[in-house]
């Protein structure tokens, strides 16, 4: 089998994302930067707050504006800058070159629709085809997501389905246009403990058959070491630590993501938002310290860290972190 050198599906550059608030301007994104390749699966990790879902919303121009706006930075979507697409060229992208699913597939899809007229109108915003053949096609992504008698499913509405099911619904329309990147945002968070496993078992395996991007945000790492080769590390608005997965797990280079190793199990087992093995409160976006933004809550603070801010800087492992005494 020969194998062509990979290419970024996705190209983030400098990227910085405001948010006018009360209290001001707030960086929600401050400069942030980094690729997924065809077939490449990426983590996204940090706290409530980190930034992680105006990324994924980033990424298919979708922040709510206002109060949000990209202010800086370049998106490429398979060499396509997003960033300067007028919106009615961003509903070709959408779907086509990305798709997103989120933690509730209740709020995504409407529920005086039935399942196929949903399908069959993202199906038709993409393709040219009677609605007949769009059916037919939604019928048979159903099929692929594991749905069993599609041919029922399909007229029925978003009620009607468990939730395990309706996430399945969303994958399906996800994947209806084969996008190059799939971005899932807290996939599994609504379902119950057994279903969230074989969802994400689905998620995986389409990703591997279609070689699409995929950009996963968890809150556990858990399921990350599980589905992703590389893993991306947030905290409030910045990339702090960047590695391949085994790397990250086995040899974690920043305190944060140490503190967030070190709490997997207690989170697992009690499904927290806030990691309670790391002491202290994240920072507030509109009254950030000087320096590092960790700085509070880190053993390992010196001087340095409270007037400087670490650059994001190679490490020997082959990833990146953003550290004045990485371990
Ligand atoms: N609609 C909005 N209006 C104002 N500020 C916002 C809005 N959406 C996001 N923000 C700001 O952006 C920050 C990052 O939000 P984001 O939703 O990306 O967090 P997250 O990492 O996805 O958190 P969670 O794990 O809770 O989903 C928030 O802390 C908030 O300050
Ligand atoms: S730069 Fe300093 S405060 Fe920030 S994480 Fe590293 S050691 Fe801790
Ligand atoms: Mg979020």
């Amino acid at each position: 089998m020969t194998e062509s050198a990979p290419k970024p599906v996705l190209r983030i550059r400098d990227l910085v994302v405001e948010f006018k608030t009360e209290m001001g301007v707030i960086r929600a994104l401050d400069k942030i930067s980094f690729e997924v390749m065809a077939g490449e699966s990426l983590g996204i990790v940090g706290e409530s707050g980190c930034g992680k879902s105006v990324t994924a919303l980033s990424i298919l121009k979708l922040i709510p504006s206002p109060p949000g706006r990209i202010a800086e930075g370049s998106i490429e979507l398979d060499g396509i800058e997003v960033v300067s697409q007028p919106e009615h060229e961003m509903r070709k992208v959408r779907g086509a070159l990305a798709s997103m699913i989120f933690q509730e597939p209740m709020t995504a899809l409407n529920p005086v629709f039935t399942i196929g007229n949903q399908m069959v109108e993202v199906i038709r915003v993409h393709q040219k085809v009677s609605k007949t053949k769009a059916k037919k096609q939604a019928i048979e992504m159903l099929r692929t997501v594991n749905i069993e008698s599609p041919e029922k499913r399909i007229d029925q509405y978003p009620h009607e389905l468990s939730g395990g099911m309706r996430q399945r619904v969303m994958i399906a329309m996800a994947l209806s246009c084969s996008p190059k990147l799939l971005i899932a945002d807290e996939p599994t968070t609504a379902l119950d403990v057994t279903v969230q496993a074989q969802v994400m078992e689905e998620i995986k395996r389409l990703q591997q058959e279609m070689n699409m991007g995929l950009i996963l945000i968890t809150h556990d790492l858990g399921v990350i070491a599980e589905s992703c080769s590389r893993v991306l590390v947030m905290y409030c608005g910045k990339i702090i630590e960047m590695a391949e997965t085994g790397e990250l797990y086995k040899n974690p280079r920043h305190p944060y993501t140490r503190g967030l190793l070190d709490s997997i199990p207690r989170v697992r087992k009690e499904k927290l938002k806030t990691l309670p093995t790391i002491k202290g409160m994240v920072p507030d976006l509109a009254d950030l310290p000087k320096g590092c933004r960790f700085a509070d809550r880190c053993p390992k603070v010196e001087d340095r860290c409270r007037t400087e801010e670490p650059p994001l800087e190679d490490t020997e492992g082959g990833g990146k972190v953003a550290c004045f005494h990485p371990n």
